[in-house]
C-alpha cells in the first residue's frame, strides 16, 4: 500500500535511507530537514509531495517529489529509497510509478531526477533506465572532483504552448 507520508514515517523514513548505505551522513542530516520543512509548509505552501510505501504495515521505502519553480511542469524527484532488505522486489518501481502518475494528475510535463556518478550509485542509474529514464546531463565534478551530477529524464506528457 502506498499513502501520504505522515509525520510518524519520518524517523523510518531516515533509518531506511542510512540502512541504504549509499547516502552520506550530511545527506541523511539533510533528509530530516526536508521532511521536517515538508511537513511544516513544503507541502501546502509549494505543492510538494511524498509518499510511504507500506510491506506488512511497516514503511518499506519513500519516494519525495516537488515542482520546480519558473517552469512550465517541471518536476522532480528529490529522493527515493528502498528497505535494503526489499530491493530487487518491486517496491521501488512502484514508488516512481505512483510519482509519475501523480506528477501527470497535477499537469506535470517532465520529471528529472539528479543522481552521483560515483560507483555506488551505478545500481540506482541502472534502476532508472530500466524505468525508461534516459540520462540527459553530466555536469562533470558538480558534487565533488571526480564525483559528477547525473541528471536522468522522462517526459510524461506533452506541453502546452
Ligand atoms: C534505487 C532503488 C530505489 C531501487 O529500488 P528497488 O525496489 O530495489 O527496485 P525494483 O525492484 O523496483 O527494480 C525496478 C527495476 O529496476 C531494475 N534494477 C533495480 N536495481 C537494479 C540494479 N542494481 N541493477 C540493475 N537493474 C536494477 C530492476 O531490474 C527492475 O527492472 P524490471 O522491473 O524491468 O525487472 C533502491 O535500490 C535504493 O533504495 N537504492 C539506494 C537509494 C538510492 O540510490 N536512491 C536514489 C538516490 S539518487
Amino acid at each position: 500500500m502506498i499513502r501520504p507520508t505522515i509525520p510518524e514515517d519520518t524517523d523510518a523514513l531516515i533509518a531506511i535511507a542510512a540502512e541504504t548505505g549509499v547516502f552520506k551522513d550530511y545527506e541523511i542530516e539533510a533528509l530530516g530537514e526536508v521532511l521536517y520543512d515538508y511537513f511544516e509548509f513544503e507541502r501546502d505552501e509549494n505543492g510538494h509531495l511524498a509518499a510511504t510505501i507500506l510491506v506488512d504495515e511497516v514503511p518499506a521505502g519513500f519516494v519525495y517529489y516537488a515542482p520546480d519553480t519558473m517552469t512550465f511542469g517541471t518536476w522532480e524527484m528529490w529522493w527515493i529509497a528502498v528497505d535494503p532488505r526489499r530491493h530487487g522486489s518491486g517496491i521501488g518501481r512502484r514508488l516512481v510509478e505512483f510519482c509519475e502518475a501523480d506528477v501527470l494528475a497535477a499537469g506535470g510535463r517532465m520529471l528529472f531526477i539528479d543522481t552521483s556518478s560515483l560507483p555506488e550509485y551505478e545500481p540506482t542509474r541502472r534502476f532508472y533506465l530500466a524505468l525508461g529514464y534516459e540520462q540527459d546531463a553530466v555536469l562533470r565534478d558538480y558534487f565533488n572532483d571526480g564525483d559528477s551530477k547525473v541528471v536522468f529524464r522522462k517526459r510524461l506528457s506533452a506541453g502546452k504552448l
